[in-house]
């Protein structure tokens, strides 16, 4: 069941939303080689607290940290850990929810550790612009696998895959909401997918994960990080997206 947002309900993302900015505006200086995933697992929850707001990542699911940091061949959920000491040519996906008086915002952006590849560069690039090309779609009426096929038809033309194991979802009171939103266009002789309209007051969290080689997933014995089975590495990008009449709007830029 997908849920409608009422403007009080938005209003209490957009806040928790300008958190989420503010984290990623700190990260900038903060990540540089030397500093560990712990480092930053600390910044995104102290800076929720001086919000008087909670990681909601903390404790979901049993997971024990307040950020999911993946980092090179780690595609998602990777634990922060004060052993991981970032180098100079790493990249680090940084992906946050934080909760506003029960409700939520959910955003991820990777970053370079000091200098990186042209080709790592791209694949960054790469994540966002099929953000980008996604969020064009994101008009009430539209449905939502023209989005997803947006965002895959970005991503395969810039020679890179899109992460299948993983969707982005819908937000509000819960961290993941209906409808699951495919950042490729599945088979549907083999995979049942809604496809409903889009309409005012959806939340929808679109964050393409993809990859330089092939897209399968292993998830290691912590349960939680998923790694490029091919070790190719991955880059993530996502936002939390208001549909309205008009223009949609993103609340954690
Ligand atoms: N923030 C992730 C997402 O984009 C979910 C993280 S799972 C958690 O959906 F357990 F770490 F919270
Ligand atoms: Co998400």
């Amino acid at each position: 069941m997908i849920v409608i947002k009422s403007e009080h309900e938005i209003e209490l993302m957009r806040q928790a939303g300008k958190v989420c900015a503010e984290i990623f505006e700190g990260l900038n200086t903060i990540i540089k080689p030397g500093i560990s995933t712990k480092d930053i697992d600390h910044y995104v929850e102290s800076t929720c607290k001086k919000h008087n707001m909670i990681p909601a990542e903390k404790g979901y699911c049993g997971y024990p940290a307040s950020a999911c940091t993946s980092v090179n061949e780690e595609v998602v959920h990777g634990i922060p850990n004060a052993k991981r000491i970032l180098r100079d040519g790493d990249i680090v996906s940084v992906d946050i929810v934080v909760e506003n008086q029960g409700l939520m915002a959910d955003a991820c952006r990777t970053y370079g550790v000091g200098q990186i590849s042209q080709e790592h560069q791209h694949l960054i690039d790469t994540a966002k612009e099929a953000f980008f090309a996604g969020l064009k779609e994101c008009k009430a009426g539209n449905r939502l696998l023209q989005v997803s096929k947006s965002v895959q038809n970005k991503v395969e033309g810039e020679g890179f895959n899109v992460i299948r194991d993983y969707t982005g979802h819908g937000i509000g009171r819960d961290m993941h909401e209906d409808p699951p939103v495919f950042h490729y266009v599945p088979d549907s002789r083999y995979e049942r997918v809604p496809n409903p309209r889009l309409q005012k007051g959806m939340a929808l969290c679109v964050e393409p994960m993809i990859c330089e080689g092939d897209w399968e997933v292993d998830v290691l014995l912590d349960d939680w990080t998923a790694v490029t089975c091919d070790g190719g590495w991955a880059a993530h990008y996502e936002n939390t997206i208001i549909i309205t009449d008009g223009e949609p709007e993103v609340i954690t830029l």
